[in-house]
């Protein structure tokens, strides 16, 4: 399986809202988020595809922190098509955004794992740094 990534276009977005299913209920407000993501400095979204098979997507924000003096880059969702897993997409498209947030100059990168994706992302270079907390703020 050759891999490839590159950041979304328009033209991703029914194939993106499919896969999303496989990890969230789909949000409200979520198409309006991804659009506004392809074109801002806020954060990005990037696909895998394999020929014009779309396999996955990472989207991620960037946020500013007093505490590096610029942005970190916070991983949101990450998702491989069931079809797709167990052949380094996901590995593939988390290095991607690696890239993606040096090349916008964030100070790091880390996201809220899941319990059962946690050795996937140490694998990658991320280190545990304790569980989070959080208060829904609801409607
Ligand atoms: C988690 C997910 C993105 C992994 O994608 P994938 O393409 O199957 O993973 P890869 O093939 O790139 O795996 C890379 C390595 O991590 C390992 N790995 C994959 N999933 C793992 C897991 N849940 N726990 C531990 N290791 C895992 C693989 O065995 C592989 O190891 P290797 O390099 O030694 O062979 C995918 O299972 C998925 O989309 N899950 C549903 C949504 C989800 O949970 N997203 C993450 C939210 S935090």
């Amino acid at each position: 399986m050759v891999v490839s990534t590159r950041l979304a276009q328009a033209r991703d977005e029914e194939a993106v809202f499919a896969l999303l299913p496989q990890l969230l209920d789909v949000p409200r407000a979520g198409r309006e988020v991804f659009r506004l993501l392809l074109s801002s400095d806020r954060g990005a979204v990037i696909v895998a595809e394999e020929g014009t098979v779309l396999l996955g997507l990472i989207s991620m924000s960037f946020n500013p922190a007093i505490r590096y003096g610029g942005n970190y880059a916070q991983i949101e969702e990450l998702i491989v098509d069931e079809a797709a897993r167990g052949k380094q997409a996901g590995a593939i498209l988390v290095r991607a955004a690696i890239a993606e947030a040096r090349r916008r100059g964030c100070h790091e990168i880390g996201l809220y794992s899941r319990e059962h994706t946690r050795a996937f992302y140490e694998k990658l270079g991320f280190v545990y740094s304790g569980p989070e907390v959080r208060l829904n703020l609801g409607d």
